[in-house]
């Protein structure tokens, strides 16, 4: 455990011999985020949306390695690593608020969101939110199964939250995850 470092092992993992750990997302990940964004959603976040969440102070983190032998990342740091995944979260006065989270295409189904979303959990408990929030596309089954897995409950609906294309809107399922009696899964 480097507790000194900005980079965290606290929710350090190995799946398929991969060692991953967190990093802030800072100014200089930027670009190749916002690439990463692109190839993840029909209405991605742009530089500037990700520039104001470095810049606003949220709880931003990349899940990063090494690479494994022989592998050529599509997304990677200006050192090399490898980004796997990202998300973005906003503390309030007692609640968290989920506003990004993003596997790369081809570590999906890894497990790397829920490593992710457990060690966002452990971060909003430690500073005492009670509650996680998140908003998801009424069409997004993957992302509300995945909630649906770790507990997360569903409830309500946003109406037209979110742009599709013509000017037309989707509604957003409101989800919660209670994290008073919230334990990391053994
Ligand atoms: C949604 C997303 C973050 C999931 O990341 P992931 O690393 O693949 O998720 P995990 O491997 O941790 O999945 C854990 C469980 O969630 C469920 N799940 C995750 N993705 C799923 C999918 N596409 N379809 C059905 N179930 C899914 C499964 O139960 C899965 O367990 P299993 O693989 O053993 O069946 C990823 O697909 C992604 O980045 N999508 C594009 C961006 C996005 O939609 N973000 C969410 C915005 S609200």
């Amino acid at each position: 455990m480097q507790s000194a470092s900005p980079r965290t092992n606290a929710a350090c993992a190995v799946a398929q011999e991969r060692r991953v750990s967190f990093i802030p997302m800072t100014a200089a990940h930027v670009p190749v985020i916002a690439e990463l964004e692109k190839a993840a959603y029909t209405h991605p976040w742009t530089r500037n949306n990700l520039q104001d969440a470095v810049l606003h102070h949220n709880h931003a983190q990349l899940l990063v390695s090494e690479p494994l032998p022989g592998e050529l990342a599509t997304w990677h740091t200006a050192t090399g690593e490898v980004v796997v995944g990202y998300f973005v979260a906003m503390m309030g006065v007692d609640e968290a608020h989920l506003l990004n989270i993003t596997v790369a295409p081809q570590y999906r189904r890894q497990g790397w969101a829920t490593v992710m979303l457990q060690a966002l959990a452990v971060w909003a408990q430690g500073r005492g939110a009670q509650t996680l929030w998140l908003e998801v596309r009424q069409s997004n089954e993957g992302a509300k199964a995945l909630y649906r897995a770790l507990q997360f409950e569903d409830i309500g609906v946003r109406k037209r939250y979110y742009p599709l294309n013509n000017q037309a809107r989707e509604d957003a399922q409101v989800m919660r995850l209670p994290l008073a009696d919230w334990r990391m899964p053994k």
